[in-house]
């Protein structure tokens, strides 16, 4: 009986002596410490000796349950206390740096401009990226071979020329949009159309391949220039703030007539001349018109019952102005060093 249980409890200290987890202690407890493990069935077997044998092999037994029992409560104490320590939280220390991302300024600006315009009751529409040549094109009034298709060259997708083919075009400009909504929204309408365009440029400081837009257009009963002026003088005061005053000069748009050039009073040296307007005390931020009759028309609008006025801001060369950027590139430039400064 004696080695028999010098032998278990030194397999049983062993075990105790291997343990790493909780799982192991677990397994452990099972086997030996509970009522049906081996220590327990060693120690009923005591009764069965007699009554010398019992009385000795109790005392060994006691003694070495009891040495078990404690090397059991140690290994268990250990374990807990390495899994408290690991999980132990500390209020106080400052918390770990979080490298949080925010939106691109060109976003920001566009957000900026979408709030504007929606609490002035305008709904956000949009259209393809890849559009057809007619919506680029033909549906506001420029036709194949027209001279005003120079001002914008772009990038032809597919078979062009092909007959029975439509040719696709990366759109130039989010005036693309015009007739596409007046045909599916019909008239009245009131919308902004903020997007991505593309042009086949030969890049420099002020001119990208790929660009962002924001057209607006509104079509209605007894619209007239001075409802357009009006609007594009209250977004540039709610962009820079209630002294800035605007100024419209005449420029031709084949989708629009009269067409002009919208300016604001620069929010730098406020009109008075600086490096930033290039001393003319002016900013030039958008292209506007009265839509011509022959775009109503390809939005099946008729021109006598309704009129509109349609305008377009260059969100790259706006964001630009507002901060300082003196290279338009940066902006697609992916170069975190510029993106971070925002
Ligand atoms: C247009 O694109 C017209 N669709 C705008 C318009 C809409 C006029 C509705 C009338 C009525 P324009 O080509 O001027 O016009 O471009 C408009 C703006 O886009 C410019 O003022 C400029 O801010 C920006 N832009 C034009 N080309 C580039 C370019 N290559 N890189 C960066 N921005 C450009």
């Amino acid at each position: 009986m004696q080695k028999k249980l010098e032998n278990l409890k030194k397999e049983i200290l062993d075990q105790l002596n291997q343990a790493k987890d909780s799982a192991w202690l677990k397994n452990v407890e099972q086997k030996y410490f509970s009522r049906q493990g081996e220590l327990s069935q060693v120690l009923k077997n005591i009764k069965d000796l007699s009554e010398d044998a019992r009385k000795e092999a109790g005392q060994l037994a006691n003694q070495m349950k009891q040495e078990v029992t404690e090397r059991y409560n140690e290994v268990r104490n250990a374990l807990e206390g390495s899994k408290n320590k690991s999980e132990t939280i500390d209020p106080t220390l400052p918390g770990s740096d979080q490298n949080r991302g925010h939106l691109h300024p060109l976003s920001q600006t566009q957000k900026q401009l979408e709030d504007i315009f929606t609490s002035l009751g305008f709904s956000i529409l949009d259209g393809p990226e890849l559009e057809s040549e007619y919506y680029n094109f033909e549906a506001i009034n420029i036709p194949a071979d027209h001279p005003a298709r120079d001002m914008q060259d772009t990038f032809y997708v597919g078979e062009k020329d092909q007959p029975g083919k439509m040719n696709l075009v990366l759109r130039t400009h989010t005036s693309s949009v015009q007739v596409r909504s007046l045909e599916k929204y019909g008239a009245p309408l009131k919308g902004i159309i903020p997007g991505r365009v593309f042009r086949s440029e030969a890049t420099d400081v002020r001119h990208e391949h790929t660009f962002l837009q924001m057209e607006g257009i509104i079509v209605d009963k007894n619209i007239n220039f001075n409802h357009l002026k009006g609007l594009l003088e209250l977004v540039g005061q709610k962009l820079y703030g209630p002294q800035t005053k605007l100024r419209l000069r005449p420029k031709f748009y084949p989708f629009v007539e009269p067409g002009a050039n919208g300016e604001y009073t620069c929010f730098l040296c406020q009109g008075k001349g600086c490096k930033l307007c290039k001393h003319t005390g002016w900013l030039e931020i958008v292209g506007c018109g009265m839509i011509h009759p022959e775009v109503l028309r390809a939005g099946g609008i008729n021109p006598d019952e309704y009129t509109g006025f349609a305008f377009g801001f260059g969100l790259n060369r706006l964001t630009m102005l507002q901060y300082g950027i003196d290279d338009i590139r940066l902006f697609n430039s992916g170069d975190l060093r510029f993106l971070e400064q925002f």
